[in-house]
Parts: C-alpha cells; structure tokens; sequence
C-alpha cells in the first residue's frame, strides 16, 4: 500500500485567542504557554464537515490522479458526523466515487491512524486496490464554550490522503500499533445525555443528545506523555529503525507540550517534527492528514521520507504508525 495523495481543507472563519478572551476568562499568553495554540478554525453557517471532507478527499484524489470511479474505499474517520448514520456515503457521492464503499470510523484524535490501518488491510489483502482516508472533525460544536479549561483546545479541520495497492516490498505502511483502554475512558468524553421521556404508560425512552466534551485535562496530559513515546518505542524496535533514521515526527496535534516531550524523549531535532496547531489547535481525527498535507504541499515532506506518526485521545485510544511518504506514481 503506497500513500500516493495527500489533501486538506479548514473553514473560513478563524477564532484567536484574544477572541476567546471575549467569552471565557483566559488570554493569549496563557493558551500559548500552556498548549502552542493561537488560533483556531471554526465551521461558520456556509460550511459544513462533510463539505470539508469532500474538498480535502477531492484534493488527494486529485494529487494522486485518480478518475473518481477507480476509488473502491472511502472511509471517514470522525467523531463528529455531519449524520449519525455516516457522513461518508455523502462525500462519496459529492465526490461522484459511485463504485466506494464508504463508512465512518470513530476513534476520536486515534479515528485517522486506525482508519489507515483499516483501510491497508483491504489493499493489502488483494480485494481493493484504491482507497481514501479522510480525518475530520467539527469538535467545536460539542465544545462548553463556557469551560475554558477545555474550550481553548480545539478547532475543525479536515484531512485525507489516497492510498494504492502496491507490491509488498513497496509496501509504505512499515509497521503499526493500535491500542484501546475503556478503562480510563472516563478522563475525555462526549457522552449521551440521560434525558428519559415517557413513551406509552410503563415504558420510557431516551431523547437522542450528548452533552458537550467533558475533560481532565491533566489525565489526558499523563496519558499522552507516557503511552505516546511507549508505543514509539515499541514500534521502532520491532521495524529496528533508529530515531535517527527517522525523517519526520508527525503526532496528533493536541499539545505543542506534548509534542516537544515525545520529541526530546527520541531526541529528534525540532526541525523534524511537524507542527501546525499554532494555527488550527486541536483538530481530532483530522490533525494527521491536516499537518500531512500542508508539508507535502510545501515541498518539506517529499518522496521516499519516512515518518513516525501517533494519534492518541478518547477512547482511550491511543495509536503509531511507520509510513514512507510516497506521492503521485
Ligand atoms: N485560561 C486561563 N487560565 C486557565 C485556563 C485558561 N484557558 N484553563 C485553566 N486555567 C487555570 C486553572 O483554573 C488553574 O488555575 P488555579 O491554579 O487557580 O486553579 C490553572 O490555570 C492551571 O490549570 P491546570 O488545569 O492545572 O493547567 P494545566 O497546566 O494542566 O494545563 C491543559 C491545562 C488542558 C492545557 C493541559 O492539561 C493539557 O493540555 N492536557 C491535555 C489535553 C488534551 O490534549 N486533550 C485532547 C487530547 S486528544
């Protein structure tokens, strides 16, 4: 499987952090010193996710250079569908991909990598030889725009990169790692509300709903700086590649913190690690292909360079993977 395409998209409307001064007691200095974030992307009234999604696909798809008709995958990775049924059958046929499959896939800030993964098995196993993987998210919408412990974190994006069956010696997905704890999954959700109406006398049913993300934040902190370089580790041992050998770190961009922590663990320089949540901050499942496409776009990221890249978040999910960029055939 090669990564042949790479694209992005992210709404018009941009929210710093003197702005959100305006609604929540915080300001730039502390939101900059604490997570690297100044600003963030909000989808405004003439946007929707799965318009972002549809632009981000059509521009990996466009990179690669394929007819809409030879995609036989299209999988989203989102928390946050336009559509609980799935969003991804709409961006299919926006797309006019007529001959995909197309499904979401939840892992919440993982819902990329795991989505990737997926998506290689079916390459790899022979039954379909083109697939695109869109991350995207429109957190700001379960956001507490009133809890600015949280509220500072987060932006909408969208991401997505076109995937090819190849050899297996051309193989660009060199290793992966996925791991789940629901054990701990309380420290970040997005859960249901428990709003019960009754139905007929005797029965009761729930109202459909969820409550906006609830977080603790310094949990999520832990978890991020101990499993992140753990699963690295792990798979850089197994693929018996030296830190050295690497030529990008791209993480979930949650945290500049977290980012520079896992960094200085490897000791790879900071002109390797990829970094972009200055501008759009925490963009979920669409951090990853996001930051992919735009150092693809500006020439850093070229072809045959291997990157180390880990998605971590709710769930808790929590993954890595070894992939060697490859562009357009
Ligand atoms: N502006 C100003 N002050 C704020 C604030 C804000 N936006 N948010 C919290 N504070 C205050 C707190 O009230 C607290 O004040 P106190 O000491 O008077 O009680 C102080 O700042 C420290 O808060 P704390 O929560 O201890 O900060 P922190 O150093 O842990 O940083 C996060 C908070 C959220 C930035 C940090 O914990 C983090 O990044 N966690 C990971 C979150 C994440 O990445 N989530 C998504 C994962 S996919």
């Amino acid at each position: 499987m090669a990564l042949v395409g790479s694209g992005s998209a992210t709404p018009n409307q941009s929210l710093n952090n003197d702005q959100l001064g305006q609604r929540v007691d915080t300001n730039d200095d502390w939101i900059r010193t604490r997570t690297g974030i100044r600003s963030r992307r909000v989808i405004g009234p003439n946007e929707t996710l799965t318009g972002l999604s549809h632009s981000a696909g059509l521009s990996a798809m466009s990179m690669a250079g394929w007819e809409p008709e030879s995609v036989e995958l299209i999988l989203l990775a989102t928390s946050t569908p336009d559509d609980l049924f799935g969003s991804a059958p709409q961006i299919q046929a926006k797309l006019g991909a007529f001959n995909a499959a197309s499904f979401d896939l939840t892992a919440a800030c993982s819902g990329f990598l795991f989505a990737l993964v997926t998506a290689a098995q079916f390459l790899r196993n022979g039954s379909m030889k083109r697939a695109l993987v869109i991350g995207a998210d429109q957190l700001t919408r379960w956001v507490d725009w009133d809890d600015r412990r949280s509220c500072v974190l987060f932006g909408d994006g969208a991401g997505a990169v076109a995937l090819e069956a190849t050899s297996s010696e051309k193989d660009g997905l060199l290793g992966f790692k996925l791991k789940s704890d629901g054990s701990r999954g309380d420290c970040l959700n997005l859960p249901q509300v428990q709003d019960y109406l009754p139905l007929v006398p005797g029965t009761s049913h729930q109202r459909g709903g969820f409550s906006p993300i609830q977080m603790n934040g310094k949990e999520v902190y832990k978890f991020a700086v101990r499993e992140v370089p753990e699963i690295l580790e792990e798979l850089l041992q197994v693929n018996e590649i030296l830190p050295e050998n690497l030529d990008w770190l791209l993480l979930h961009q949650a945290n500049q913190r977290i980012l520079d922590a896992v960094a200085d663990r490897f000791a790879i320089p900071q002109h390797k690690v990829l970094s972009n949540l200055a501008m759009y901050g925490n963009t979920s499942a669409a951090t990853i292909p996001l930051m992919l496409a735009e150092a693809v776009n500006d020439g850093r990221v070229k072809s045959g360079d291997l990157i180390a890249s880990s998605g971590f978040g709710a769930g808790l999910s929590w993954g890595a993977a070894l992939m060697r960029w490859q562009g357009p055939i």
